[in-house]
């Protein structure tokens, strides 16, 4: 799904910015400039931020139940 229509960014290359350690919609758009014109995208990555943040804390859960 293409997320920064500006730059031509899908949620993949996103999501992998925020798993290499992004936290803000700031170092997303430093790392792959999806939010670095317009600013249109930003509430979707920081929607995206906040999803792979969760997704961290619940997969060491999961490893630890062993589901
Ligand atoms: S749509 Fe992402 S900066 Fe414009």
């Amino acid at each position: 799904m293409l997320v920064c229509h500006c730059n031509r960014v899908c949620d993949r290359t996103v999501r992998q910015c925020i798993r290499e350690g992004a936290e803000s919609a700031d170092q997303v758009a430093l790392r792959c400039r999806a939010g670095s014109t317009c600013g249109g995208c930003r509430p979707l990555v920081e929607q995206l931020i906040r999803l792979e943040q969760r997704e961290a804390r619940i997969e060491p859960e999961l490893e630890a139940t062993g589901t």
